[in-house]
């Protein structure tokens, strides 16, 4: 080495020890932009926008990386059975960048999560000509989330979830990611995403041996037990799977506090009720008591949506004694039996939603939210009990929550005023064309437009559509006569 090559390296090395320093700012500042800036999480004023879009905390612990999350559809149309998400009957409104039931927060990168309207916001067209009206709060008929599931758990393992397959289909998607950007979606955000996704699959691999979901039904806690418990998804005991349960409505909770709620009453607190529905997209960590308490207030005294077809005022009349005196005990707001649990015995409807929740899995739910407060109050679960049977509820807007029964089982009211052998063995479930003569949704279609609609089979583990016999012998002028009162509720 020469004199004069020496302090010419030396300034190479300092020229490079200043670019790395500066390299390594900028990626720092970039990391702790979205903090320094307040995060470009979008709020919505308007609440029902809000619930519809707006964050409660779940892309944090669950969330897609926005881009990801846009090209799937565009990589894997194989694995959808229509276009898009749409397909999976999530419900895309004009002038909106994601369904309804989908939220956004800016952290590193935008991700994508979901909220209460992926399973609590769904539709009603009053002919298949007519335009589809959203109606939030009441189940997410629609909704196949089995299939969103089995979606996002096929691409995972499929050979082209890589960044040499996916970068060019984002950059054409319009994603205009700077260089630093296109860097850590290569090495870092798809890889990572893979993992994460490879990891839902295993946790949802009990899917594979029970009855599909179907359109707006979902295990309840079974995702929670390998999700959060971490038991393995093969040591869930066959008599544990199949509590397959309908999205209930969400509307008016106010005069709802302190019933046994939940399809078996396993809970009589308003605030857990929401919190532990929270936790089929947040964790304890990400969870954003602010966002759904917002919602919570609003659900606190929202009425349910009133019968939008004619009644005959005079047979509804003559439906109310009847209703007064063979479903009132059970049903009305003031009902001596409201919010309490019938025993499996007596209503006898099908046993999977009950025996999924299990004692066992009571003791570990009851360590969630340990020391964690919110207003002051501890959220610490204190109020989840083991029943032995499914809970009564109010009926308002009854009318909205077809198909029927806990585990969505019958479709119509009249349907259900049948007895059991005469209510149908097999219908279709996902088409929103509402039926006011059955008072329900049409479940005699199996496709339109080339979709296809999910057929419940009554017969598999799960769907049982037995029990509930209540009105099954009334007269058949009586039942009409009840229905159009049930119409007004
Ligand atoms: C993944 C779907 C899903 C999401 C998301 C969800 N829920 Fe639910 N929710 C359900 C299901 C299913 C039930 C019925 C649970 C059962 O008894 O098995 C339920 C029950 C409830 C109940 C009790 C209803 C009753 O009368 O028994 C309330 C209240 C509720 N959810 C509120 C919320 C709120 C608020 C959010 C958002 C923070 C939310 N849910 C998010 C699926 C969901
Ligand atoms: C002894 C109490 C009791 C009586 C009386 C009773 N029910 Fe029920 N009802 C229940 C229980 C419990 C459930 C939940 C069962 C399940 O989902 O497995 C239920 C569920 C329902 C549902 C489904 C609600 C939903 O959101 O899917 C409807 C509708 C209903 N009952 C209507 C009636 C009508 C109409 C009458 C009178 C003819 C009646 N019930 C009488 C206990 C009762």
């Amino acid at each position: 080495m020469t004199a004069d090559t020496q302090p010419k390296k030396k300034s190479i090395i300092g020229k490079l020890t200043i670019i790395i320093v500066a390299i390594s700012i900028i990626i720092l500042l970039y990391l702790v932009s979205p903090f320094l800036l307040g995060n470009g999480t979008p709020k919505y004023s308007n609440i029902e926008d809000h619930y519809k879009y707006g964050s409660i905390g779940g892309e944090e612990a669950n969330g897609i990386p926005y881009w990801i999350w846009k090209v799937l559809p565009e990589m894997f149309p194989d694995k959808l059975p229509g276009e898009g998400y749409t397909s999976l009957g999530f419900i895309q409104e004009p002038g909106h960048d994601l369904p309804i039931g989908f939220a956004q927060s800016k952290m590193l990168f935008n991700q994508v999560g979901q909220n209460c309207a992926t399973c609590h916001a769904g539709s009603l067209r009053d002919t298949p000509d007519s335009p589809r009206k959203i109606i939030t709060t009441m189940p997410s008929n629609t909704v196949n989330l089995g299939a969103y599931i089995q979606f996002l758990s096929d691409v995972a393992i499929d050979k082209r979830f890589t960044a040499d397959y996916m970068m060019p289909e984002i950059e054409a998607l319009g994603a205009n990611l700077n260089p630093l950007e296109k860097l850590v979606y290569r090495f870092f955000v798809i890889p990572q995403t893979r993992d994460g996704l490879i990891t839902l699959r295993s946790n949802f691999a009990f899917l594979d041996r029970q009855s599909a979901y179907g359109p707006g039904r979902v295990d309840t806690f079974t995702n929670y037990k390998t999700r959060l418990f971490g038991v393995a998804p093969e040591d869930i005991p066959p008599e544990e799977l199949n509590g397959i349960a309908d999205f209930p409505s969400v509307w008016q909770q106010k005069p709802r506090e302190g019933m046994q709620l939940h399809w078996d009453g396993n809970n009589t607190s308003v605030n857990e009720r929401n919190n532990s529905a929270a936790l089929a997209l947040v964790t304890e960590e990400t969870i954003n008591f602010d966002a759904i308490h917002r919602v919570a207030d609003w659900l606190w005294e929202l009425p349910s949506p009133a019968y939008p077809y004619e009644i005959n005022s005079e047979l509804a009349a003559t439906g109310q004694p009847i209703f007064e005196n063979n479903c009132a005990s059970c049903h009305a707001f003031d009902g001596v039996k409201v919010g309490t649990v019938i025993p499996i015995e007596a209503i006898a409807t099908d046993p999977g939603r009950l025996d999924s929740y299990t004692q066992e899995f009571l003791e570990k739910q009851k360590t969630l939210f340990e020391g964690i407060s919110y207003r002051g109050e501890d959220q610490q679960f204190r109020h989840f009990t083991k029943t032995n049977g499914y809970a009564t509820m109010p009926l308002d807007g009854v009318w909205l929550r077809s198909p029927y029964l806990h585990n969505g089982s019958v479709p119509t009211l009249k349907d259900l005023l049948e007895t059991p052998e005469n209510r149908p063995q097999e219908f279709y479930r996902g088409y929103d064309v509402y039926d006011p003569e059955n008072v329900g949704f049409v479940s005699d279609v199996a496709q339109e437009d080339g979709k296809q609609y999910f057929k419940l089979d009554t017969t598999l583990p799960g769907n049982n559509n037995s029990g509930h016999l209540y009105g099954t012998e009334l007269s058949n002028s009586d039942k009409t006569a009840l229905i159009e009162y049930l119409k007004t509720l």
